[in-house]
């Protein structure tokens, strides 16, 4: 009895606990109520009386000795658990990671102010398809097929073949115009910002892709100065109050008179510079009076009714508001450069 005693406390301080599975298999083999120890105890009762209080003792030391043992390997693993699966796939050493607030695009941004001021004058925002009919960008605003004034503006055809129904992108926001006469009754006084496409010669100065600002308004008895009044206060509120304007006869398919605007060079206050190339002045926009043709064609009767549109590029603007010379830099989405119009 007393040989098994020391063998099994031998045995139970060699055993080697190191992950929850040993732990398991001490416990099962000498703790529990059917284990090793136990079963000793039961056999105490047959032990000569006089050896009874040593083996006893013997017995409570061994059961002391994998009591301890146990608690002290439930400690341990429970630590080395909990720290090993928080600092699990942690790095500490790491930098954190940074997170960049998204700003608005310098074109969006002059966009804004530009459709702010045209609202305040209460102009409705109206937008048509990037991707439009070849009857809406053109013959619907009165450019006869096979005319030169096709020609102004170099297309990228999407499909080809039948006049009227092929698709394109848009070369200006002129067909918006067509859309919204066809879809509502006048007074309408609408602007149509948006991107067009245009088949160009690629350059720091010119881009397959820019935006424009089309506005248009029809109601009862409108002129030519109502034009040219929109058009001033525009001017005024966008470019400075100092601002002159010039009006110069021009020629639209889709407007009769044309005109196109010019302010006086912002940058040089009139005085000429290399921008407006010695002249003082820039040029901003095309305007003129609705041609009854285009009204006739989305079912407004011009008898009754008159309107001036006019539609200007927007992105020139953006270039001299915050000395960028280079358009395609606009459309690059390089975060080096977006990152400077944060908020
Ligand atoms: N659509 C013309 C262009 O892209 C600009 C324009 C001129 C628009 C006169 C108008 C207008 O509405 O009346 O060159």
């Amino acid at each position: 009895m007393e040989e098994s005693i020391r063998r099994l406390q031998q045995e139970i301080v060699e055993f080697e606990i190191q992950a929850q599975a040993d732990l398991e298999a001490f416990r099962l083999k000498y703790t529990v109520r059917k284990g090793l120890i136990a079963a000793l105890f039961g056999q105490l009762k047959s032990v000569d009386p006089a050896d009874k209080p040593r083996i006893g003792q013997l017995l409570n030391q061994l059961k002391q000795t994998a009591d301890a043992k146990l608690t002290e390997a439930e400690e341990r693993l429970a630590s080395t658990e909990s720290s090993s699966s928080s600092n699990k796939g942690i790095d500490l050493t790491l930098p954190g990671r940074r997170y960049f607030t998204g700003s608005e695009h310098p074109v969006q941004k002059v966009l804004g102010e530009m459709k702010q001021i045209f609202s305040a004058m209460g102009f409705g925002i109206a937008t048509g398809p990037e991707l439009e009919l070849d009857s809406y960008n053109f013959d619907m605003l009165n450019f006869p097929p096979d005319h030169p004034a096709r020609d102004m503006q170099d297309t990228f055809f999407v499909t080809s073949g039948n006049p009227g129904s092929d698709v394109l992108l848009r070369t200006h926001t002129s067909p918006v115009q067509v859309r919204v006469m066809l879809d509502q009754k006048p007074p309408i006084r609408v602007i149509c910002p948006g991107k067009v496409y245009r088949n160009e010669a690629i350059s720091s100065r010119s881009y397959c892709v820019f935006h424009q600002l089309e506005g248009l308004y029809i109601d009862k008895k409108v002129s030519f100065a109502d034009l040219k009044a929109t058009i001033y206060s525009f001017a005024k509120q966008m470019f400075g109050t100092d601002v002159k304007l010039r009006f110069r006869p021009s020629f639209f398919p889709f407007t009769e008179p044309s005109a196109e605007v010019d302010v006086t060079c912002y940058l040089c206050g009139g005085k000429g510079c290399k921008v407006c190339k010695k002249s003082g002045w820039l040029e901003i926009m095309g305007c003129g009076m609705v041609h009854p043709n285009v009204m006739r064609n989305c079912g407004i009767d011009p008898e009754e009714w008159s309107g001036y549109a006019f539609g200007m590029g927007v992105d020139r603007t953006v270039l001299l508001r915050y000395k960028i010379d280079d358009i395609r830099l606009l459309f690059e989405n390089d975060l080096r450069m977006l990152r400077q119009f944060g908020a």
